[in-house]
């Protein structure tokens, strides 16, 4: 018998016990040994819940129980999380976890405790939610030098951005929306700033490239600033608004990454990808082009993948999983060195003004909007195309960067 402990008993904490509960038979099967969740630790009672017999509020009892074998961390942010999964790690029980937060700031340590101690950090669950692209990462695509990936690793705002462009509907409706279905953060400036998509890529590219990319060192920028008539262009122009994280490498040593919305044209792969689902891109020399899709938040997708994670170490209980994470740091280049196009609305300018500055542009008219228009320039670098828009002197309204 394989023992575990859950820490916290919310949206993720109980769906883990929910698929443990269900599935049990299949799991055991699986993991080759029978699964049982001894702990689950809550600062709350939840009178009515069966959980309430293994419930426990104090960490010690888990620390010092030298029977489980497997701390399921599930509570989210960075304390007391980080103290609890190290400690854990310490005294020899494998982790797995869904915090992206704790992956993106102490992963490489975490990492490194677990192999010291020939057991596991696991955190399949901390991106794409129920899409096992970690996985693929580590063990499926060993055998190229891959130098994309495009993702949409935010459910709650691909759900908000799904919905204000089919249904017209108000940023705060959709939100309060998303956050009732239970997929938005306890704090959900973290999923419309973009700041939750930010530790998602960076978890994957340093997977990826072999290397530590600091999520505090990639442009990042939300969805907050997309209006009904940035999404009424993007109609016009066949085209959609999707928040995109994206890292490429662009040189032997040379690598960009970014969070940002980004108007995808229907050729684009990531284009049908609608309300809660996520996708993840992926580019590999050898390989070519290759897409993973799937629920990308909610409870028992979460749970899924955080319980396949549990499965993997009760199989690899005192054997490391060897990933190509390292600690050495993954420097980005400057933004405005990045090269792409640009959707850029104006008003109170002329077409011959724009042209001036940036030669000859595609020009988007919407009869509702009077006194704008949009246009598309590009491919150029980031940093010309500022210098570009300041010649149009305060006039351009918004810019959306263009996924090619
Ligand atoms: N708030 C996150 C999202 C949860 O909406 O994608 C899953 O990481």
């Amino acid at each position: 018998m394989v023992n575990i402990a859950v820490l916290g008993y919310g949206t993720v904490g109980s769906g883990v016990v929910e698929v443990i509960n269900t599935n049990h038979n299949s799991i055991n099967k699986r993991a080759g040994e029978d699964i049982n969740i001894k702990y689950v630790l809550d600062l709350r009672d939840f009178p009515g819940d069966p959980v309430q017999e293994i419930l426990v509020h104090d960490y010690e009892i888990i620390a010092n129980d030298p029977e489980i074998d497997i701390v399921v961390e599930v509570m989210g942010g960075i304390e007391p999380a980080y103290t609890f999964v190290k400690r854990a790690l310490e005294s020899g029980k494998s982790v797995c976890t869904s915090n992206k937060a704790l992956v993106a700031k102490h992963g490489p340590e975490l990492m490194e405790i677990a192999r010291e101690k020939d057991i596991n950090f696991l955190f399949e669950a901390s991106c794409g939610g129920g899409i096992p692209i970690i996985r693929v990462l580590n063990s499926s695509l060993t055998a190229d030098e891959i130098d994309e990936i495009t993702g949409i690793l935010n459910g709650t705002t691909n759900y908000m951005l799904y919905k204000m462009s089919t249904e017209g509907s108000e940023f705060d409706t959709v939100l309060k929306e998303a956050q009732e279905k239970g997929y938005a953060e306890a704090d959900p400036t973290a999923d419309v700033e973009g700041y939750d998509a930010c530790r998602k890529i960076a978890i994957l590219s340093s997977l990826a490239y072999g290397r530590f990319l600091n999520y505090e060192t990639i442009y990042t920028e939300g969805i907050t600033k997309i209006t009904p008539e940035d999404m009424a262009y993007a109609k016009e122009l066949n085209m959609t608004i999707k928040l995109l994280a994206t890292s490429r490498k662009v040189g032997e040593d040379s690598f960009y990454a970014m969070v940002a919305p980004f108007l995808l044209g229907q050729n684009s792969p990531l284009f049908s990808v609608n309300g809660v689902f996520n996708s993840v891109f992926v580019h590999g020399n050898v390989l070519g082009d290759a897409m993973f899709y799937g629920s990308g938040a909610g409870k028992l997708p979460t749970a899924s993948a955080v319980v396949a994670d549990v499965v993997d170490e009760a199989k690899h209980l005192h054997r490391n999983i060897m990933t190509n994470w390292t600690s050495r740091p993954l420097q980005l280049m400057e933004m405005d060195e990045v090269e792409g196009r640009f959707f850029v609305r104006v008003k109170g300018s002329t077409v011959d003004e724009v042209e001036k500055a940036f030669g000859k542009v595609e020009i988007v008219n919407l009869k509702d909007l009077p006194g704008e228009f949009a246009f598309i320039c590009g491919p150029m670098k980031q940093g010309e195309y500022k210098e570009k828009a300041k010649m149009l002197n305060g006039k351009v309204l918004t810019m959306i960067r263009v996924k090619d």
